[in-house]
């Protein structure tokens, strides 16, 4: 039995920079009675471009940071560590429930699988080649043509704030032209910062298609876990958010609180 006091203790939710925030608003509306603590490491994105071990230790370094501010739970809201990092962290914090996320292909490929339309995956490099996506692919391969399109740029866009400008606009064009004259149904948002370019994405295809992403598979999945584990919290007041930042910059905190409350 789970004490009062443990049930009121925060969720963490950790990204590169501002990518998790789009998970963030997912799990605050799913439990806003939950308080949550953020962090934002825009001081060390983008992990996307970075050797698996360096996304590994940034990512444990932030769970002891977590755990130092007594978290109940945390979710790793970013597809890159996950990736690189959820495994080895949930089997050396086995006490410590742990989120994580990964591309939504399973439910792109279950909606437009047979169909013989083209499912894009963007994501960042390391997401794309690591062991977990590689696995996720072979599982989804013989049911619908899917492209993985890795976009790290997209991820320093969005860090500067740069979510509808002619820098994006240019950059979505050039990335996703020797797409153009597929049959597109679904795109894929295979990293965290990416939801935020869903216009221009949509704009840079010239069609409707359908965006899948996985935030709102791991907060359910979140809730779920701290059901059983008797862990959520029983209050009646709305839950607080409390955003930080690596940089400690003011202009990425305003910036994060202004992703929040789109
Ligand atoms: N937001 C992250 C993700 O979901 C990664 C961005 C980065 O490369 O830092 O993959």
């Amino acid at each position: 039995m789970k004490t009062n006091e443990e049930r009121q203790r925060p969720i963490a939710v950790f990204d590169s920079g501002m990518g998790g925030i789009s998970v963030l608003k997912e799990l605050y509306r799913l439990m806003p009675h939950e308080d949550f603590i953020y962090m934002g490491d825009s001081k060390n994105a983008p992990y996307g471009e970075r050797e698996t071990e360096e996304v590994y230790r940034l990512s444990k370094g932030w769970v002891e940071y977590f755990i130092g501010k007594r978290a109940k739970a945390i979710v790793i809201a970013c597809n890159t560590a996950t990736s690189a990092a959820a495994a080895r962290l949930r089997a050396e914090y086995p006490q410590m429930p742990i989120i994580g996320l990964e591309p939504a292909l399973k439910p792109a490929a279950l909606a437009y699988g047979g169909t013989g339309r083209t499912i894009l995956v963007l994501a960042t490099s390391l997401t794309l080649r690591e062991e977990k996506f590689k696995q996720l692919l072979a599982q989804y391969r013989d049911k619908a043509r899917i492209c993985p399109v890795p976009a790290p740029e997209l991820v320093e866009l969005v860090e500067q704030d740069d979510i509808d400008g002619a820098r994006m606009d240019a950059y979505l064009s050039a990335l996703l032209s020797p797409y153009i004259d597929e049959d597109i149904a679904a795109v894929v948002l295979g990293c965290t910062h990416f939801p935020f370019a869903k216009h221009a994405i949509a704009k840079a295809l010239g069609r409707e298609t359908e965006f899948f992403d996985g935030a709102f598979g791991a907060s359910k999945q979140l809730k779920r876990q701290l059901e059983k584990g008797q862990l959520l919290a029983d209050r009646n007041r709305p839950g607080s958010v409390l955003i930080e930042n690596s940089t400690g910059s003011p202009e990425m905190l305003s910036l994060s609180e202004r992703l929040f409350a789109k």
